[in-house]
């Protein structure tokens, strides 16, 4: 089965694949941690793309496209994906839907002040990409990744300036793809609010809806 995660920024789309992708047995796709590793290898579409993360702008389609054609045709994809942080615009889903057929399209919805929260305290693994959370996932021990013993950093564009440009970017690219897959009758929305201690309530939805596409 193929799934598309949509949400703003920090909502927790990444979070949530994570534990969906251990439930179906499917690797979770972000696009933002194949552009992330692109610039750490300092590749020629790593160079690119990063000025435009560190801003919060979209990287160009055709340098994410590259990325993502390729990793979903790795053998771990072959039963499907839980795709994170792709389609960002109309023209993207357009893209996608020539491509692949999108089996459902969960939408995880938080306020405003939430999802700051949880963008402001983010750290992530340079090794494995794992996210924790300096309040709300704290790693057992300060600074070091609970999975694989990587060292946890804040990314390059969780400065506030990045922040308010990455949330506007949502909201006039990404957001107008919930009517978008509503009319298509793909769309599920997630109240994403609870903290994580009732990460079992956020996803039950979730869960029962996708239990039924295997
Ligand atoms: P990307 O990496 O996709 O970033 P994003 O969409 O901004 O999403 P985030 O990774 O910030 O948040 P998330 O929703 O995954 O939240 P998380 O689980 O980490 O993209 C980065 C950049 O790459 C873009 O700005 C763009 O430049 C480029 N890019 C990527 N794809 C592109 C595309 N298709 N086209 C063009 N450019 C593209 O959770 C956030 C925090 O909250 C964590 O600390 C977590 O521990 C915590 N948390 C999660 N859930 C809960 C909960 N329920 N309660 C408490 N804390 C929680």
């Amino acid at each position: 089965m193929n799934i598309v995660l949509l949400g703003a920024p920090g909502v927790g789309k990444g979070t949530y694949a994570g534990l969906l992708s251990k439930r179906y047995n499917i690797p979770h796709i972000s696009t933002g941690d194949l552009l992330r590793n692109a610039v750490k290898k300092q590749s020629v579409t790593g160079k690119k793309a990063k000025s435009y993360m560190d801003k919060g702008l979209l990287v160009p389609d055709l340098l994410v496209l590259e990325l993502l054609e390729k990793r979903i045709k790795e053998k771990d994809a072959k039963n499907g994906f839980l795709l994170d942080g792709f389609p960002r615009s109309i023209k993207q889903a357009e893209t996608l839907g020539k491509k692949i057929k999108i089996d459902k399209v969960l939408s995880f919805e938080a306020s405003g002040s939430v999802i700051m929260q949880r963008l402001g305290g983010r750290r992530t693994c340079r090794s494995c990409s794992a996210i924790f959370h300096v309040k709300n996932i704290p790693p057992k021990k300060e600074g070091i990744c609970d999975k694989c013993g990587g060292g946890l950093y804040q990314r390059d564009d969780e400065k506030p300036e990045a922040i308010k440009v990455r949330l506007e970017t949502y909201k006039k690219e990404t957001a107008p793809l919930i009517d978008y897959y509503a009319k298509k009758g793909m769309l599920l929305k997630v109240d994403a609010n609870p903290p994580i201690g009732q990460v079992g309530k956020i996803l039950k939805n979730c869960v029962e809806t996708l239990d039924k596409l295997r």
